[in-house]
């Protein structure tokens, strides 16, 4: 076990800071409110913690328009409290991530106000091009938020790309002080003790020299973001781009056991090369194909299987169920008894989960009104699904009010569900999701075959996927139940004893032993999932 790192260990739990822990009653979450919840996260069991941004932001897309790389933002406290932070998470043996943007800064940051100057050194650091030659935007590209991805700049009287908000101007990479200066970023965190990047919108980092315009995306229906009208074929996804990953891997490697993570929203093959020529990319390409997989059992153990082929040889695996871009687990897969499945599932499969806070209690999307809209993406293209603050509301701690987050108004509306659906109430209950939760970590802690052991699928049958991970000789069972309806497990299966199951009702006891020769069958009921102990 000890030739693996802790990334590869250990489990990954995405914090959203505006939405976390308020300290000083603003209704805004900040790093003093993270340290002082800190114990639950130690009590929960996970490993690392991933913070959303928290640099000093205009906040048009709530701290990915980041106008100060090397600083905190008021708002969320100081670079004493961030300091206090590392020091307080790592007393606890638990690591910190930051979020590392580098496709884009605010509009608001020194360099791009410096660079609206025709003439200025920083002038190529951004996107700037010369209207079409009929007039209009240099080409086609779409903004990911809807309307073009061009704004024309009265001051320079040229055009500059942003692949989001007009506010968050596109940084240009070619440019070689621009590599250098967010090099030197990545630095000035980590000799603060950062133990890894997660790095923003990856895939968009680089665009095609010619600017060809993107052709028409043949799928796309109304209804669907606007964006996707488009195929990214020429603003996406790079071949230049996996160098530049390599440059910021360098970075990471003149540090000790530092992790390198990217989002990008790509095809399995794609994501794939992501991982760097001899793996010299990120040490993990976010996997977030659970997040779009149909929810039944031939497509996820489908899924699962072309994702494993895909892997080079030593890559690790991830997986990714739910983020602050995505509506909630619950509201995607139908329910609770899903939730709980789905559960089971992320923290049995083999590669590093990453949980988004509050899925552990079963948070679900908190219905927003008109007037209380705060995401610029549904601010520009309402009303089709795509805005983001339903799953961005204030962590439930407890049933006092405001779910214990804040004794200010907070920014988002706290659930109506809070009362039940919380930390405090759920850690007293055997039978809650959160218990669940824990009962899986510690068992992944625990059980090597669980954290790094290999993976075999063992059957899909019907509405039951089984695999089995393996340590040495430590043999353990994973069997889920798409369905409703109880199924028994099929013969082949070997002699069980039920470690953790996710149907709350069954006693993980002696007479849950599923002797497959002979004697007692195991059934699984609807929806449940085990984990068992092959005997
Ligand atoms: C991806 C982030 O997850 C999302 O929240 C953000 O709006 C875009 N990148 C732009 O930075």
């Amino acid at each position: 076990m000890t030739e693996h790192h802790w990334w590869q260990r250990g489990v990954i739990y995405q914090i959203y800071p505006r939405s976390f822990q308020d300290s000083n009653d603003d209704g805004i979450g900040d790093l003093p409110g993270i340290v002082s919840r800190l114990d639950y996260l130690d009590w929960l069991g996970v490993t690392a913690l991933w913070l959303s941004p928290i640099y000093p932001s205009p906040m048009a897309d709530f701290g990915y328009d980041i106008c100060d790389h090397e600083n905190v933002d008021p708002r969320f406290g100081t670079l004493a409290d961030f300091d206090r932070l590392v020091q307080e998470a790592h007393r606890r043996d638990l690591k910190l991530i930051l979020d590392f943007v580098p496709n884009h800064t605010s509009d608001q940051h020194p360099w791009f106000r410096e660079s609206r100057i025709p003439h200025s050194p920083k002038r190529d650091w951004y996107i700037w091009r010369d209207g079409a030659p009929g007039g209009g935007p240099p080409n086609n590209w779409l903004s990911e938020f809807g309307g073009p991805a061009w704004t024309f700049d009265e001051a320079s009287a040229r055009y500059y790309y942003h692949a989001y908000l007009p506010q968050q101007p596109d940084l240009n990479w070619r440019a070689p002080q621009v590599q250098h200066v967010m090099h030197r970023v990545m630095r000035f965190w980590l000799d603060r003790g950062v133990d890894g990047f997660r790095v923003d919108a990856i895939h968009m980092l680089v665009e095609d020299e010619q600017l060809r315009d993107n052709p028409l995306n043949p799928a796309w229906r109304r209804g669907m973001s606007p964006a996707r009208a488009l195929l990214r074929r020429y603003s996406a996804d790079q071949p230049e781009t996996h160098q530049l990953v390599a440059g910021m891997r360098r970075v990471m490697d003149e540090y000790e056991d530092r992790v390198l993570i990217g989002e990008a929203y790509l095809p399995i093959d794609r994501l794939m090369l992501y991982y760097g020529e001899s793996l010299l990319g990120f040490h993990l390409p976010f996997n977030f194909h659970l997040l779009s997989t149909p929810w039944n059992a031939t497509a996820i153990a489908a899924l699962v299987r072309q994702y494993e082929a895909a892997l080079p040889v030593g890559a690790w695996p991830n997986w990714v169920l739910g983020n602050h871009d995505r509506s909630r687990l619950i509201n995607r897969v139908g329910g609770i008894r899903q939730a709980r499945l789905a559960a089971l599932l992320l923290l049995t499969l083999r590669g590093t989960p990453t949980l988004y806070y509050g899925e552990e209690l079963g948070m679900r999307d908190v219905p927003i009104a008109p007037e209380q809209v705060q995401d610029p993406w549904e601010k520009n293209v309402p009303g089709l699904g795509l805005g983001r603050d339903p799953c961005r509301t204030p962590m439930q701690w407890s049933s006092a009010p405001r779910a214990g987050f804040s004794s200010g108004v907070p920014w988002l509306p706290v659930s109506a569900e809070s009362g039940r659906v919380n930390v405090e109430v759920e850690s007293q209950d055997e039978a809650s999701l959160l218990a669940l939760y824990r009962k899986l970590l510690r068992l992944r802690h625990a059980e090597p075959a669980l954290s790094v052991g290999t993976y075999r699928e063992r059957g899909v049958d019907r509405e039951l996927f089984i695999y089995e991970r393996r340590y040495g000789p430590r043999c353990l069972m994973i069997a889920l139940n798409f369905g409703t309806n109880a199924h028994p497990l099929p013969r082949s299966a070997a002699a069980l004893r039920v470690l953790v199951s996710s149907d709350a009702a069954r006693a993980a006891d002696g007479r849950e032993d599923g002797r497959m020769n002979g004697r007692v069958d195991l059934v699984l009921r609807g929806l449940e999932g085990i984990v068992a102990l092959c005997l």
